[in-house]
């Protein structure tokens, strides 16, 4: 399951990815973590120091290692140089799977311990201010973007995206990468329109959105974003006083989570569980060619000097080179 937390800056975006990532955990599911925000907290939040925090590789950095690994023996990719954000996978392409050993994972990843079980945690890397704005800020999320095209999922494994909502992160084919994006809101105007705009830019991709509400106090709140939201609304998690004593600087241990809270994370890894289910490889692969065709006419044929389009075997779907899974 490839799963992205997205909603407003203060919406609990990372709150709730690493209480997603703590209950997956508990439960024994393998888990990577992906901080793709441009306020790098999801470490923290999973109780790294701020010195383990920024001594997490960044993605951004080891672009060259990921598109080497990535490229395998690809006939359609001759060099590194020539993989841009959106190079599909085809043959001769590695894959990455959630639960195993490689050189991306070796360059990029960190294991976080937790209270229950542990996880793979990976960063984007800090945004500068000159990464904003221009085209450098998507080669950050673009390292995403390439190793969830080249990832295969099981059903039980779990991919947690903690993302930005900005209107930045539509430039890429990113926010189409999962199979379940899960909008946090607050029961505010505000919390609500970022809600709408996403949904308007997402439906012609078939992002398949939910939204979970967040801070909720009372019968008001509950009514605001179900007046608002309507059926998009999936759960709805409370103004939470262990998220409190987390923010103290104490350490929490899960259990002690409020009931209807946990409840709420049971219900996002349903959620995440039928999206899974409802995956259409053909449609995965589809669009993240068409994504390709895109930015490679928009900008990455001039940037590689090459006829990009040349990338994409049409008949090349993620996911049906496992064994027993052909053509699903
Ligand atoms: N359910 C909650 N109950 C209490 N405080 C919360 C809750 N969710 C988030 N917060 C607090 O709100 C602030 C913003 O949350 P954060 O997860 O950092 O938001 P984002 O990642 O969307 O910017 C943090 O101080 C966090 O502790
Ligand atoms: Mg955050």
């Amino acid at each position: 399951m490839k799963i992205a937390f997205v909603g407003k800056g203060g919406s609990g975006k990372t709150t709730l990815s690493a209480l997603f990532i703590r209950h997956l955990a508990a439960a024994g599911r393998p888990v990577l973590a992906v901080d793709a925000d441009i306020n790098q907290h999801l470490g923290p939040a999973l109780g790294l120091t701020d010195a383990q925090a920024a001594a997490l590789p960044s993605l951004g950095a080891h672009l060259p290692v990921i598109k080497e690994y990535l490229r395998g023996d690809n006939p359609l990719i001759r060099s590194a140089e020539e993989m841009i954000k959106t190079t599909p996978p085809g043959p001769g392409s590695r894959l990455l799977r959630i639960v195993e050993e490689n050189p991306v994972y070796a360059a990029c990843a960190r294991p976080v311990a937790l209270d229950e079980g542990s996880v793979r945690l990976m960063a984007t890397g800090a945004f500068t201010e000159e990464d904003l704005g221009v085209a450098c800020y998507h080669s950050k999320v673009g390292a995403v973007e390439l190793l969830l095209n080249h990832l295969v999922d099981g059903p039980d494994e779990y991919l947690v995206t903690d993302m930005t909502a900005g209107s930045d992160s539509f430039a890429s084919g990113l926010f189409t990468r999962f199979d379940l994006t899960l909008l946090v809101a607050e029961p505010t105007r505000k919390g609500v329109s970022v809600y709408r705009q996403y949904k308007e830019y997402a439906q012609d991709f078939d992002v398949h959105l939910r939204v979970v509400g967040n801070k909720v106090q009372g019968p008001d709140d509950l009514d605001f974003l179900r007046r608002e939201v309507g059926e998009d609304l999936y759960a709805c998690f409370g103004q939470s006083g262990w998220v409190r004593r987390l923010e103290r600087g104490d350490e929490p241990p899960l259990r002690e989570l409020e009931p209807p809270n946990r409840e709420v994370l049971a219900r996002l890894q349903t959620a995440a569980d039928t999206a899974h289910g409802l995956r259409d490889p053909h449609r995965y692969s589809a669009q993240a060619a068409r994504f390709h065709l895109r930015n490679a006419e928009s900008w990455g044929n001039a940037k590689v000097g090459t006829d990009l389009a040349g990338q994409v075997d049409p008949d090349y779907v993620l996911g049906a080179e496992r064994a027993g899974t052909a053509g699903v």
